[in-house]
C-alpha cells in the first residue's frame, strides 16, 4: 500500500479532477464495507455518539469511545485514509490538551489526520498541530458540537454576514494548513464559491453537488435508522427492513425447527454413537 494514499495529499490531488468520496464508519464491519467499496476516505465522525451509542448529539462521546472505533475501523479498513473527530472539549479546553488528544487519534486510533469544528477560533491550533506533522480536516457550516448555541441544527450562511464569515473562515483555514474542509448544511451556492476560492478540497454534506467531494453518515447511506432523515441524506437501501425481515426469518425458523438442517450441523461416526449408547 502506498503511503501516498494514506496520506490527505491523496485528497488533494483529487481536486479539480474527481469527485471524492468519504463516509463514516465507527466499527470493524462498517470499515471493511466501506474499504471494500473504495471509498477515498473514511472518517470515524462524532457522531457514533449518536448512531452508535444512541445519544441525541454529539456532545458526550468521550476521546476514549471515540478511540475505541478508531480502533476498530483501523482494522476493518487497513489500506484506506482514516480521518478521527475530535470529540467535544476534546480541543477545546487548552492548546496542550488539543495537542495530546489529536496525537492519541494518530497513535492509538491509528488515524491519519484529525477534523476539527470551527472557524476562526480553530485557526491557532490548526497551525500548531500541522506543524506537528498533524494533518487537519476543518468542518465549517453546521457544527454540530455548537448546536446548542445555533439553535439547533439548521442551515447555515443564508444571508450576508453569516455567508461572509463561512468564507473568510474558509480562508483563514486553508491558510492554516488544513488539508480540506467538510462544509455542512450550507446553501450550494455558497458552497460553490468557497470550493472556487479555495485551493483544498471542499467536502459537502448538505452542501450541494458543487463541493469537490461528498460524505454522508455510513447509517444513513444504508438506511439503518428509520425515522426523522435530512433533507440532504439519501439512503441507497432500506437496510433496517433488510437486516429486521432476515432476523424475523430466523425467528421463524428456530421456532418452526426448520434451522439448523443438515447442512448446518456437524456429525460424528455412528460407530462411535453406538458404542456411547451401549454404556
Ligand atoms: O461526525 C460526523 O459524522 C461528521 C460528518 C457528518 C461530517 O462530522
Amino acid at each position: 500500500m502506498s503511503l501516498f494514499k494514506l496520506s490527505p495529499h491523496a485528497l488533494i490531488a483529487k481536486k479539480g479532477r474527481e469527485a471524492i468520496c468519504g463516509i463514516t464508519a465507527y466499527d470493524f464491519v462498517s470499515a471493511r464495507i466501506a474499504e471494500s467499496a473504495g471509498v477515498d476516505f473514511i472518517l470515524i465522525g462524532d457522531s457514533a455518539s449518536m448512531v452508535m451509542l444512541g445519544e441525541e448529539d454529539t456532545y458526550r462521546i468521550t476521546m476514549e469511545e471515540m478511540l475505541l472505533f478508531c480502533k476498530a475501523v483501523a482494522r476493518g479498513a487497513p489500506n484506506t485514509l482514516r480521518i478521527g473527530d475530535m470529540p467535544f472539549l476534546s480541543y477545546q479546553t487548552s492548546l496542550e490538551k488539543a495537542i495530546e488528544n489529536a496525537g492519541r487519534f494518530i497513535k492509538e486510533g491509528r488515524c491519519h489526520g484529525v477534523k476539527i469544528e470551527g472557524g476562526k477560533e480553530v485557526v491557532p491550533l490548526v497551525k500548531r498541530l500541522v506543524s506537528f506533522g498533524i494533518p487537519v480536516l476543518g468542518h465549517i457550516g453546521l457544527t454540530p458540537q455548537k448546536s446548542l448555541e445555533l439553535g439547533g441544527l439548521k442551515v447555515q450562511g443564508k444571508d450576508i454576514k453569516t455567508a461572509r464569515e463561512l468564507l473568510s473562515s474558509a480562508k483563514a483555514l486553508e491558510r492554516a494548513g488544513c488539508f480540506a474542509i467538510v462544509l455542512e448544511c450550507v446553501p450550494s451556492d455558497l458552497a460553490k464559491l468557497i470550493t472556487e476560492s479555495l485551493k483544498i478540497p471542499t467536502i459537502g454534506i448538505g452542501a450541494g453537488p458543487f463541493t469537490d467531494g461528498q460524505i454522508l453518515v455510513f447509517h444513513d447511506v444504508v438506511g439503518l435508522l428509520p425515522g426523522f432523515r435530512p433533507k440532504f441524506v439519501k439512503a441507497y437501501i432500506n437496510g433496517f427492513e433488510i437486516i429486521k425481515s432476515a432476523i424475523e426469518s430466523y425467528k421463524r425458523e428456530v421456532k418452526e425447527r426448520t434451522f439448523p438442517t443438515r447442512e448446518h450441523s456437524f456429525s460424528i461416526n455412528h460407530r462411535i454413537l453406538q458404542r456411547l449408547r451401549k454404556k
